[in-house]
């Protein structure tokens, strides 16, 4: 039962060939781990390139042109990610997300939307399918989205003022393409949308109150994410987090807000609705560094190349490609995936709030490599 640790050709992140049990369980749509969460979300990373260098993600020093991005013959193909996502969801999984990278530079991405949302849950229902983007060339592909099949849309967006955006994507990104991109989201019916915005002290916090005033009135929820110390690359310091309590306490001053009850168990935002009668929008707050979320935590990970990770801040992946292209059946690869999650007790950011040193001290995988 022990996984053997094999070296990468690639020399990305540590990983091992997750162990076949002798005995094939068959998935029962429910998999819990060792801190009885179950497998609810799988997230999706299509590509690790990206047109944008957001310095808290891929910062151009290191993501230059010499990095060496993966090779093409390492990616999953498209069969291969919609074979995997159909044993994950067996074992449970009714949302996935797809993401980067940019998971729309990823060639005819169209075709992998419409694999999966042939998928049905075991009580016959369609998945909750959606996409992270940064919505560089979205107003492009809203449409063609939506006729493949995703159901709806999350856009990254850190400014509405242009200069600001254009220096916090470090690509010079023009910030009315994005919003452009949202509005043709909308248009094609790929609502309800999320509009995420990192939030990092003396860089873009003056635009808290701004993007709310702008979004606000509209059928758009947006979610103010405290900046994480994820990855090895960002040069991350408390000292740039601006916590969520804070963030309210600004809105506040300018809207009246009030608190909408958790209806999903494991989300990740808290949320507040606007206090006036008949106002549209709504703003949440993802609080990963000030109030950790991992008690919960329902999300399993896949990255570009086919490594199964069980957390954000993890070092190492369990790599399904390798069963995958190794010739295991379905029943096998299923119940690899079943010994993996069942043996799951990551809770990083609930570790590192107390104190603790949750690391193992090895390299920890990078946000563009397996996805927001
Ligand atoms: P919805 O179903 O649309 O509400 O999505 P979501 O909130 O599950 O996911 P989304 O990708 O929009 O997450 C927004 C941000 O929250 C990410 O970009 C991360 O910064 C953060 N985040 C999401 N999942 C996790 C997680 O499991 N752990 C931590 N620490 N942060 C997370
Ligand atoms: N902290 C918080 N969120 C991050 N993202 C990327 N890097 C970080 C970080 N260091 C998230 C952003 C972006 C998504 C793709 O990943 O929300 O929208
Ligand atoms: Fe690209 Fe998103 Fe990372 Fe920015 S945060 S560099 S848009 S993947
Ligand atoms: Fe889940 Fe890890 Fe994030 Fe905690 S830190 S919520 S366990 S992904």
């Amino acid at each position: 039962m022990t996984e053997r640790v094999i070296p990468l050709a690639d020399h990305r992140y540590l990983a091992s060939l997750p162990a076949i049990p002798a005995i094939l369980a068959a998935p029962t749509g429910v998999l819990l781990d060792r801190l009885q969460r179950p497998l609810h979300d799988l997230r999706i990373s299509v590509t690790d390139r990206c047109n944008f260098r957001c310095s808290y993600c891929m910062p151009k020093e290191i993501f230059d042109k010499q990095y060496g991005f993966l090779p093409q013959s390492s990616l999953l193909s498209f069969e291969e990610i919609a074979r995997l996502a159909a044993l994950f969801v067996a074992h449970g999984v009714r949302k996935i997300r797809l993401t980067g990278g940019e998971p729309l530079l990823r060639r005819d991405l169209e075709r992998l939307v419409a694999l999966l949302a042939e998928l049905r849950t075991a009580f016959g229902d369609p998945l909750d399918l959606t996409l992270t983007t940064n919505g560089s060339i979205l107003a492009k592909k809203a449409e063609s989205l939506k006729r493949a099949g995703l159901g709806r849309i999350t856009v990254s967006l850190d400014a509405l003022d242009d200069r600001i955006f254009r220096r916090m994507n470090d690509a010079d990104f023009p910030v009315a393409e994005v919003l452009a991109g949202i509005d043709a989201a909308e248009r094609a019916g790929l609502g309800p949308i999320k509009v995420n915005m990192v939030v990092k002290r003396g860089t873009n916090d003056q635009e808290i109150v701004p993007m709310a005033r702008h979004f606000r009135g509209r059928n758009v929820a947006l979610r103010f994410i405290e900046y994480m110390d994820v990855g090895e690359t960002n040069g991350w310091r408390m000292d740039d987090v601006l916590p969520s309590a804070e963030v309210i306490a600004r809105l506040g001053e300018a809207f009246a807000l009030e608190p909408v009850p958790v209806t999903t168990v494991g989300e990740t935002a808290e949320r507040w609705r606007y206090a006036e009668a008949g106002v549209a929008g709504e703003i949440g707050t993802i609080s990963s560094v000030t109030k950790a979320f991992c008690h919960d935590c329902n999300r399993a990970r896949l990255s570009t190349e086919g490594k199964l990770f069980l957390c954000l801040f993890a070092s190492r992946g369990h790599d399904l490609r390798g069963l995958l292209r190794g010739g295991a059946s379905d029943a096998e690869i299923a119940a690899a995936i079943g010994l993996v999650w069942q043996g799951r007790d990551d809770r990083y950011s609930e570790l590192r709030g107390q104190g603790v040193a949750a690391g193992t001290g090895e390299r920890r995988v990078e946000m563009h490599y397996i996805g927001g």
